[in-house]
């Protein structure tokens, strides 16, 4: 495919092209495969990225750093506790630095607008690895394993059950809109997507044969669903004493087992992770204690059953950062 990336900053999907968005696909699958058969890809030796993460996270910064190395460059972390970024300097300040040191920026953290500016003042590429709006790099993983399970995306009904206004949601919403897919934000109202968000992907979807529709009832949603797909029901940054209301607003949303025999027989279940499905987490712990809930937006069987991709899902994470990082260093 004769397509360049090289030099762009990776934000929102919004930004990419059906075409550019199915060339890193296309890519991940193709590294996927050389890390498989054990063959060195570090095409990339003699470059140096830096990671910043004003949240925390697991699979994300371990896909960055994994993927970093395999491709040979060198790789900087930094958390809110070790650099001056924000208090003691600047933002504009710190990505001029970072800039002048480093090939390419990931950056976790709160608003979009940071990320872009960013990618603005450090004249190097900036990969987005959330933001409070969106998540782009969660959706390459996500399509990924969606291909691997049905190769051809287009036309296939994604469900996403719960927050339907959160990052994962709103970027799930994006790209099932530039592949043509078939994108259902189940929640109840009040968790509805922004409606200048669901103008821009419906028309989006008019040009690629996909579809959004907004439905408030689980059990009409999931009907010939090809996938269910559900995130916490909190967000990093949101409150905590949201926790009530929340789970008030969204216990009909949990995908169980009832709800999953209601889409495809042959449909899958994704997470992007970190979930609570279990007591075996401090927060899981004490909503059981609070408000006597086991498992909140999937239960146990569902992410551990048969039609459950979240783990594979977890380790596209890695193929798929690479991809977006090669594409846009080589
Ligand atoms: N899915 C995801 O972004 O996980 P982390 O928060 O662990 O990075
Ligand atoms: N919506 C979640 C996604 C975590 C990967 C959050 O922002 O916390």
């Amino acid at each position: 495919m004769g397509l360049n990336i090289k030099g762009r900053s990776f934000l929102t999907l919004l930004d990419y092209s059906p075409q550019e968005i199915n060339y890193l696909l296309k890519l991940a699958a193709d590294f996927k495969s050389l890390k498989r058969a054990g063959v060195p890809h570090d095409y990339l030796r003699g470059k140096n990225i830096v990671l910043l993460f004003e949240k925390t996270s697991t699979r994300t910064r371990c896909a960055f750093e994994v993927a970093g190395y395999d491709l040979g460059m060198g790789v900087t972390y930094l958390d809110p506790g070790s650099s001056q970024m924000g208090k003691k300097e600047s933002l504009q300040d710190t990505a001029m630095v970072l800039g002048r040191m480093y090939d390419g920026i990931e950056y976790r953290g709160y608003e979009q607008k940071v990320v872009e500016d960013l990618a603005k003042y450090s004249g190097v590429p900036v990969w987005n690895g959330l933001t409070d709006d969106f998540h782009p790099t969660q959706m390459l993983a996500d399509v990924l394993t969606i291909q691997e399970e049905f190769n051809d995306v287009r036309g296939r009904k994604l469900v996403f059950l719960g927050d339907a206004r959160n990052n994962v949601a709103n970027s799930l919403m994006v790209v099932s809109s530039k592949l043509g897919m078939h994108f259902v934000a189940c929640a109840p109202k009040q968790l509805m997507p922004k409606k200048e968000l669901v103008d821009k992907c419906k028309e989006i979807a008019k040009e690629t044969g996909g579809k959004i529709e907004l439905i408030s009832d689980p059990s009409k949603a999931v009907k010939n669903a090809d996938v269910l797909y559900t995130d916490i029901w909190l967000s990093m940054g949101e409150p905590d004493e949201l926790w009530a209301q929340r789970i008030k607003l969204l216990k009909p949303y949990q995908v169980n087992q009832k709800l999953m025999k209601q889409a495809k027989k042959e449909a899958i279940f994704l997470h992007c992770l970190p979930s609570f499905h279990n007591l075996e987490t401090t927060v899981g712990l004490e909503i059981y204690e609070k408000f006597g809930l086991k498992e909140m937006e999937v239960s146990d069987e569902v992410i551990y059953g048969k039609q459950s991709r979240a783990f594979d899902e977890a380790e596209n994470r890695m193929h798929t950062i690479k991809a977006v990082m090669y594409a846009t260093l080589k």
